[in-house]
């Protein structure tokens, strides 16, 4: 199942066709519950989903499904409200197009977005997570294939994945806003089952402080297009076994509302610095 070009650029063609000025920094994708980080920014014009060959609807609720053209911070930015999901069954291309639209339009910085369960027994439902690494549990990788150069090299390097300098951008914008922040390893499987708590033990094991069903396969193809990538996750839940009450997807947004006004305020002081390019 590897990435389909001809879909991908279709995607961009379409998007380029509408708005043929768009010229984003920077691009933004909204994870479970982070669709109302839109709030904070100047939408300039708005698209659907559906009008993007590929990318169609994400199905899964709390996804919006459209992208903006907007600004913050005098950051021209690509807004995708609603990402797409390995675990829908779709394969790697819709979750690449976002990747690819940012980057063919020339982006040179993609921040993601996502829920997760904690692992780490320090961290409390509600916090939020710069992520420093990640193991990837999915299966397989969107660069499987036979090798495209645009996506970069055949090996890309992920020794710093996720920027250095976009991290203490981040640790440094908390701070400012006056929020303490946690730094940590995400783990990502495919879903759409959450995890067992033996599961969870062994990943803890491991070093994962954290656990989605996303963000990596954008992270990994963001990176090997010499991207810089930077991911922040809302701690939705306390991880399988960590708490004792069953997981559900309501928790995860009901988290994420109380936690939006940290979100935004982080993002919103955050934001200007990936003008330095
Ligand atoms: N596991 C996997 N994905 C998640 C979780 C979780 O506990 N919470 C939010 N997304």
């Amino acid at each position: 199942m590897s990435l389909d070009a001809k879909t991908l650029n279709q995607a961009h063609r379409s998007v380029a066709d509408i708005w043929p000025e768009a010229r984003p920094a920077a691009a933004l994708v909204c994870g479970s519950g982070w669709n109302d980080l839109g709030q904070i920014f100047n939408l300039r014009e708005t698209m659907s989903y559906d009008q993007i060959p590929g990318l169609g609807s994400t199905g899964v609720e709390g996804h919006a499904g459209q992208l903006s053209w907007a600004e913050l911070g005098g950051v021209e930015t690509f807004l995708f409200q609603g990402r797409r999901h390995f675990y829908e069954g779709v394969g790697w291309t819709p979750i690449a197009i976002p990747v690819h639209l940012a980057k063919s339009l020339g982006a040179s910085s993609l921040f993601l977005t996502n829920a997760a369960g904690g692992i780490n027994e320090s961290y409390a439902a509600g916090d939020l997570m710069i992520v420093s690494d990640h193991l990837n549990f999915m299966p397989g990788n969107p660069l499987i294939g036979s090798h495209d150069a645009s996506w970069g090299p055949r090996f890309p390097d992920q020794s710093n994945l996720y920027d250095a300098s976009l991290r203490a951008s981040l640790r440094e914008a908390a701070d400012t806003c006056g929020h303490s922040i946690q730094e940590g390893v995400y783990v990502a499987l495919s879903g759409p089952t959450f995890e067992t708590p033996a599961e969870i033990k062994a990943f803890r094991t491991l070093g994962a402080d954290a656990v989605g069903m996303s963000t990596i396969p954008e992270a990994i193809l963001a990176n090997a297009a010499g991207m810089r990538v930077a991911a922040l996750s809302c701690i939705s839940n306390l991880a399988a076994g960590v708490s004792p009450d069953p997981l559900s997807h309501e928790e995860v947004a009901e988290t994420a509302a109380v936690a939006m006004p940290r979100m935004q305020a982080i993002i919103e002081a955050f934001w200007p610095t990936l003008a330095k390019g």
